[in-house]
């Protein structure tokens, strides 16, 4: 139904409003137990047998919603219901922000891809915080955190701006992702620097310890035996093999929980759209397909590294039932994917899960 009625309405719209009206009617169904009970009907797939906990949460399945697609927290009961195994929210930032200028998402269909320029386009850390304590849920939930979008904020009004969104993140989060790697601020990525990051991880240690690590506060249906709140550090699929070792070494030391690979790319080699076609979109975060071949090398680099002793979350360019267990088979321990629901629509989210609970 997705492919043959929606999509085509959907992709005569502009990209973004597209977005702003599925997010429109997730939100609605967030709020009915009615609706949700329908979707879950029609989407969802019985439970996976799996007893592993990762970081001592449940997860019912290993596939779940990437940071982004909902950066206010506003559809994640909704998003349960369509059979996802945990949800991404965020990414959240100390200040609230309108984001950059519009447009900023675009289709690139020829090779079933998204650019995105939306400048962490968010309403604010303590707001969504808010939303997110009302909000029950039976699956884990992550907060994804990032800088506030603005270049004034630097250097230690930086790792300030970090922190207070972490503080705010662990009243309500499952786990962290600390997003080091948006490509669409005005300053750039300036925290996979090795000093910078170093200074961050340090930053929020401290900072989370003197206010000691709450438990975990979800009323869920499972309990977090973790002595903290898991953190993960997420990475550009742009990093090469070394800067990746270079910042895994510093994340190591400060004790980081798992990490999340990939974000988009500013790249653009390899497209079958054209040079004059991506320079009219202009700059901005590659996603889907075109970035999947480097994402899942990323996963392996990982995997070889860490050797299983950490938590992979692999994401980039899965858009089908294949692409997700060869992430798996290389070293993957969960999995998410926004590009491809514009793609192929939330009766991926099932097929998906199906297929790992056979695997
Ligand atoms: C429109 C859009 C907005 C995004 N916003 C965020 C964000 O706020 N924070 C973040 O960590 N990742 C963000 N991402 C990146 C995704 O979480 C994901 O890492 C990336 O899109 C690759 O996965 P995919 O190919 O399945 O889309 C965004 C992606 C898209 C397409």
């Amino acid at each position: 139904m997705y492919k043959k009625l929606i999509k085509p309405l959907l992709f005569l719209m502009d990209a973004e409003y597209a977005h702003d009206w599925a997010i429109w009617i997730a939100s609605k169904t967030n709020r009915s137990n009615i609706l949700q009970n329908i979707v879950s009907r029609l989407y969802a797939v019985a439970d996976m047998k799996s007893n592993e906990k990762i970081w001592g949460l449940h997860f019912k399945n290993p596939l779940g919603l990437a940071a982004g697609f909902d950066k206010n927290g506003t559809t994640p009961r909704t998003m349960q219901a369509l059979g996802f195994g945990f949800i991404e929210v965020g990414s959240i930032t100390a200040k609230s922000s309108t984001g950059n200028s519009k447009p900023r998402a675009f289709r690139l269909p020829k090779d079933y891809s998204l650019i995105n320029r939306m400048g962490l386009n968010n309403q604010g850390a303590a707001r969504v915080v808010e939303r997110l304590k009302k909000l029950k849920l039976d699956i884990p939930l992550g907060v994804n955190i990032a800088k506030t979008n603005d270049p004034t904020i630097a250097g230690d009004a930086a790792v300030e701006d970090y922190i207070e969104s972490y503080l705010l993140a662990q009243k309500v989060a499952d786990y962290i992702t600390i997003n080091i790697s948006c490509p669409n601020t005005g300053e750039g990525k300036t925290f996979e620097d090795p000093g910078a990051l170093s200074e961050l991880l340090a930053g929020i240690k401290q900072r989370a310890l003197r206010g000691g690590f709450p438990s975990n506060k979800l009323k869920t249906s499972y309990t977090s035996t973790y002595a903290h709140i898991p953190t993960t550090v997420k990475f550009s699929v742009d990093t090469t093999h070394e800067d990746l070792i270079n910042l895994l070494e510093i994340c190591e030391d400060y004790g980081i929980d798992g990490y999340v690979a990939t974000n988009t790319s500013n790249n653009r080699e390899g497209l079958v759209h054209t040079k004059k076609e991506l320079s009219e979109i202009g700059r901005g975060g590659l996603s889907g397909r075109a970035i999947a071949k480097k994402s899942l090398e990323m996963t392996r680099w990982l995997s070889e590294e860490l050797s299983g002793g950490k938590p992979i979350i692999s994401v980039g360019g899965i858009d089908s039932v294949n692409s997700a267990l060869e992430r798996l088979e290389a070293g993957a321990h969960l999995l998410q994917l926004y590009t491809a629901l514009v793609y192929e629509g939330p009766g991926l989210v099932s097929d998906i899960v199906k297929a790992c609970g056979r695997s």
